[in-house]
């Protein structure tokens, strides 16, 4: 994290002084986007470098599902199983995928391809049921589209 220092150092003047708690979402996005998980290294330097209690990184990496605290799969896979997405077959899509790549949620293949995981809303009820691949939307997803989708994305 220690190289991000001059970036939040910019971020920094853009903040009130005390506000600086404030920083710690935009931080931790930050490192997130660099690292791609947040490290245990990451939340005592953070803590050193906001001066913020520990327990504040932590509530809010509890708190954001979108905080990753371990490395995933090039192809992160996240699939919606709110109430929608669940009454138009996300289930079926979880034990496809499941079933196609031999791992459960929350897992990683073996060969760090995929990482599977199931989330809460993402935002596109109407097009349910929905697959986000690490930024991109897939929606009405069936088992035929979620057969091409890996194909393409084990390319
Ligand atoms: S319930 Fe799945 S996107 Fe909203």
């Amino acid at each position: 994290m220690k190289h991000l220092i001059p970036e939040f150092d910019q971020m920094r003047r853009r903040f009130p002084a005390e506000a600086t708690s404030s920083m710690v979402l935009p931080c931790l996005r930050r490192i997130q986007d660099d690292r791609g998980f947040v490290a245990d290294s990451d939340i005592a330097e953070l803590t050193a470098y906001l001066g913020v209690p520990r327990i504040q990184i932590e509530e809010v990496l509890a708190h954001y599902t979108q905080f990753r605290r371990a490395p995933i799969g090039r192809s992160h896979l996240q699939v919606c199983r709110n109430l929608s997405c669940s009454m138009r077959g996300a289930e079926g899509v979880i034990e496809h995928l499941c079933h196609k790549l031999q791992l459960q949620p929350g897992q990683t293949t073996a060969d760090g391809r995929f990482t599977l995981s199931t989330v809460e809303c993402l935002g596109s009820c109407g097009t349910a049921p929905v697959v986000m691949v690490n930024e991109a939307y897939h929606e009405n997803m069936s088992p035929a589209k979620l057969d091409a989708l890996i194909e393409e994305l084990g390319k």
